[in-house]
């Protein structure tokens, strides 16, 4: 049942007991708490909304920064990568300075497997770290966990041992009632820990965060994954350069996103330390990762990497969130559940003020049960798209 939305901020908390659910408790101006329980939802997704026709609707909106086009300043390096012949699967030297812009970020020894898609570099990236009898901790809410359709069960052959956690974000406490039963063959043993930066929440890891959990991974013999499909939205909103939140916090293996961020479906498996990303290159294979006209996934990743577009774009979408929250918080009708992190926004309406802004606009209702909503934004949300957007909201959602 959905909530009545009266306040404005949100704060997280989580109820006592072993067993309790988590809860967000939203305090309205006045001090009164509304409590919007069951935040973990596995339904999240309502794509046949997204599948109307674009002809009643606004041509660009808040679903998700993968509705987004391609940067033009990679659309261009894909332009000029387009000469000539050159040697396939890799051997091209648009890859090879894709690979050189990539240590530059991440340190002299990451080892990068340039892949199509988001869960490919996941798949590739646990399929590096784990054998078949290795399990992987995450958040219940993660990408892996829920939208991968699992791919990570099939294709890494892992078990995933979800964790349910009040904002997206797992702590070495969260982690460690997983890490049981070790040594015994009945069951799966606990491998790797993997991690959403920025996460489905739209929450933010510290750099110190990041590190306290690769302290613990690696105290009892794990290792710590991330799923960066928006590592540059996290990495700017954490302040922190990616080598400082990724290899210097002791990271061993990062899926580094580039379709959300604005390249034409690019995305890198990249290996921190030496060893996993020799065996891994077959695995892509397998998975049928492997670009034969890879110039053209290298050309995008120079073009994003090599100068400072993905800070750019990363701290424009970021802004852009900030904006529309700050548009529509404490408006009647209007409850931000959270303030952005990055570039999402989450805010709880009543259902016919969502079903009359959807009529417009393109968004996803994030947990039908309480009304709340996501609002993307991405690297080509402009001013004027959030100010209509919000002046939308605001009108949609008066009592
Ligand atoms: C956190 C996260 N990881 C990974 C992905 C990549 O998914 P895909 O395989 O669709 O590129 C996404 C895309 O939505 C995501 O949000």
């Amino acid at each position: 049942m959905a909530a009545r939305v009266t306040g404005s901020v949100f704060t997280v908390a989580r109820k006592s007991g072993p067993s309790a659910a988590p809860e967000r408790e939203a305090t309205g101006p006045g001090g009164q708490a509304a409590v919007v329980t069951d935040v973990v939802t596995l339904v999240p997704r309502d794509h046949r909304q997204s599948r109307r026709s674009l002809g009643a609707m606004h041509p660009r909106g808040f679903a998700s920064d993968n509705y987004a086009g391609a940067h033009p300043e990679v659309l261009a390096a894909v332009v000029a990568a387009n000469v000539d012949h050159a040697v396939s699967y890799g051997a091209d030297p648009w890859t090879e300075r894709a690979l050189t812009a990539i240590r530059a970020r991440l340190g002299e020894d990451a080892e990068a497997l340039l892949v199509f898609n988001g869960t490919g570099a996941n798949v590739i990236c646990l399929a590096g770290l784990c054998r078949s009898w290795e399990a992987v901790i995450c958040a219940q809410t993660s990408h892996l966990n829920v939208d991968e359709a699992a791919a990570p069960e099939m294709l890494a052959r892992v078990k995933l041992l979800p964790v349910v956690t009040p904002d997206g974000k797992l702590t070495p406490a969260l982690c460690a009632d997983q890490v049981v039963r070790v040594g015994d063959e009945h069951f799966a043993q606990a491998r790797v820990v993997s991690i959403s930066q920025s996460t489905e929440l739209g929450t933010v890891y510290s750099v110190a965060e990041i590190r306290a959990l690769a302290d613990f991974a690696h105290g009892h013999d794990l290792l710590l994954h991330v799923d960066g499909a928006r590592i540059f939205n996290g990495a700017v909103a954490a302040g922190a350069s990616l080598r400082e939140m990724i290899t210097d916090a002791g990271v061993d293996a990062l899926s580094l996103g580039g379709t959300k961020i604005g390249l034409l479906g690019a995305e890198a498996a990249v290996f921190l330390r030496p060893g996993p990303a020799g065996p891994a290159r077959w695995i892509r294979k397998q998975l049928s990762q492997l670009s034969s006209k890879q110039r053209f996934l290298g050309a995008q990743f120079d073009a994003l990497l090599t100068g400072d577009l993905a800070e750019r774009a990363a701290t424009h979408a970021n802004a852009m969130a900030a904006r529309l929250a700050d548009a529509v918080d404490g408006a009647p009708g209007v409850m931000v559940t959270q303030r952005p992190q990055a570039n999402a926004v989450f805010a709880v309406l009543d259902p016919p003020a969502t079903e009359r802004l959807q009529r417009d606009w393109r968004f996803y209702v994030w947990d039908e049960r309480t009304g709340e909503v996501r609002w993307m934004t991405s690297w080509d949300t402009t001013e004027a798209d959030v100010d209509a957007f919000a002046a939308d909201v605001r009108e949609a959602a008066r009592p």
